[in-house]
């Protein structure tokens, strides 16, 4: 999994450290090698690394690696918010689009996973179970999980949020 392109809107972590609703960063203008982000305390740069990946959760945030250990309620403000992230794996570029919405008590959040066919067009990821990317947390999660392996191996292997468990805490299991 390789981030192309983040978007963010709405997060309590732009508001607060950049001044800013939005902040889109482009991945795909930066040179090959080693990339550093930096910032003061509180600048946003956890809230920006915690975005670059499909997942539907913020690693450096929930207290355990679960879907279930983490809301996106707790780190947007406003009645929407939205997080685009472009990426590409195997040679095919895919977008995770998850969108939030809290015009009054209860709030709406949907998960989209769109591919991009040869002809350009983005097109609803489908697996071969049937399942298909239709806005629910429970495809996305699926369809995610099938291009990239579990979320608990993924944040344990390839990605390292602030503050992760160090590999040495871990059992032989
Ligand atoms: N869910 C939240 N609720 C309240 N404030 C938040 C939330 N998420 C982020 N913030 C605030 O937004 C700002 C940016 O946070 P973030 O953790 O992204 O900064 P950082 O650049 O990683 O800081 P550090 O260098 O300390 O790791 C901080 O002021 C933080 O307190
Ligand atoms: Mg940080």
């Amino acid at each position: 999994m390789r981030p192309l392109k983040l978007t963010l809107e709405g997060f309590v972590g732009v508001r607060d450290g950049m001044k800013r609703e939005s902040v889109t960063l482009d991945l795909e203008a930066l040179p090959d090698g080693l990339i550093a982000l930096t910032g003061p305390n509180g600048a946003g740069k956890t809230t920006l690394m915690d975005n670059l990946h499909p997942y539907p959760i913020m690693p450096s945030r929930a207290s355990k690696l679960s879907v279930d250990a983490f809301s996106y309620w707790d780190h947007i403000c406003g009645t929407s918010a939205l997080k685009e992230l472009e990426w590409e794996h195997d040679g095919i570029r895919y977008r995770s689009s998850f969108t939030f919405r809290k015009p009054g008590k209860t709030g709406k959040a949907e998960y989209y996973l769109a591919y991009r066919d040869v002809d350009g067009t983005w097109r609803p990821v489908s697996l071969p179970d049937g399942t298909v990317s239709d806005g629910k947390a429970e495809s996305y999660n699926r369809c995610v999980e099938a291009i990239n392996g579990s979320l608990e191996t993924f944040f344990t292997s390839v990605f390292s949020a602030q503050n992760r468990r160090p590999l040495a805490s871990y059992g032989a299991g």
